[in-house]
């Protein structure tokens, strides 16, 4: 990480878990874990129904709630979808696009991804952008060219005022969910080359200012290690989001790196 330039995430993904009941327990149980001071920019990305609830449960306590999707259009006949102002209107500022398991089991691609980054620009919020590859991408050796395809892709039309608004998270779709991390040597060299990417399209002002956040079973075990890296500035933390003392204790670990 890099606090002169960019700002450090240390954001939640919770998938489908946790009940509105289960969310106020969470709520109750974080609230005195956390840090006393603001320690870095922490999210939940809860499900959108418990948007609301998560809002006013964790009310005072320095973590924002997020969504984890939205629909492109502004409105109209998408059956079961939510747009982009509907989250504005309840004053998200963060939401997860492109994650890789809506990718795979929703048909979401590099081009619907593209339309829903700019519709979220659009209403003011900030996405939080996942590109990653697969394992047999990975064993090919051409990680580095479909990231920056899939990155450019997202990013198409994004001007470069509206480029300081996104973050990027680099989650290798191998590493999620399945207990194997990157090395911290793997991710640092990804989040690197998405960096010289961002700088290529746009300059190095803009490059040095986005928070790119790894993510891929990262835990309390493995983060600071991750954190450390000079490209890697925070994370998207699904499963150790669910559990308040980890989560208290990411938030605690990235403001320890953040002083060292
Ligand atoms: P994980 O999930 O931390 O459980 O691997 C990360 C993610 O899918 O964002």
């Amino acid at each position: 990480m890099n606090r002169k330039y960019r700002k450090t995430i240390i954001a939640g993904n919770w998938k489908m878990n946790k009940t509105a009941s289960e969310t106020v327990a969470f709520a109750n149980e974080i609230k005195p874990l956390l840090p006393k001071t603001r320690a870095c920019e922490a999210v939940l990305c809860v499900p959108a129904l418990n948007i609301t609830t998560a809002q006013k449960a964790l009310k005072g306590c320095r973590i924002s709630v997020g969504a984890q999707t939205l629909h492109y259009e502004k409105s109209g006949a998408f059956t079961g979808e939510i747009s982009a102002d509907m989250l504005d209107d309840l004053g998200v500022k963060y939401v997860i696009i492109g994650h890789s398991e809506r990718r795979e089991y929703y048909g979401e691609t590099d081009a619907t991804v593209n339309r829903k980054v700019l519709a979220a620009l659009a209403a003011g919020l900030t996405p939080i952008v996942c590109v990653g590859e697969s394992l047999d991408q990975r064993m090919l050796g051409v990680e580095k060219e479909l990231l920056a395809y899939q990155l450019m892709t997202a990013i198409s039309g994004v001007s470069a005022e509206d480029m300081k608004r996104i973050v990027i998270a680099y989650e290798p779709v191998w590493a999620i969910g399945t207990g194997k991390t990157a090395t911290s040597e793997q991710a640092q060299e990804v989040c690197e080359h998405i960096r010289a990417c961002i700088r290529k399209k746009y300059d190095a002002r803009i490059a040095r200012g986005v928070s790119i956040l790894y993510g891929g079973s990262m835990n309390v075990k493995n983060a600071a290690e991750l954190l450390k890296m000079p490209d890697i500035d925070g994370g998207l933390i699904g499963g150790a989001s669910l559990k308040p003392a980890d989560f208290a204790q990411l938030i605690e670990i990235s403001a320890q790196v953040e002083n060292e």
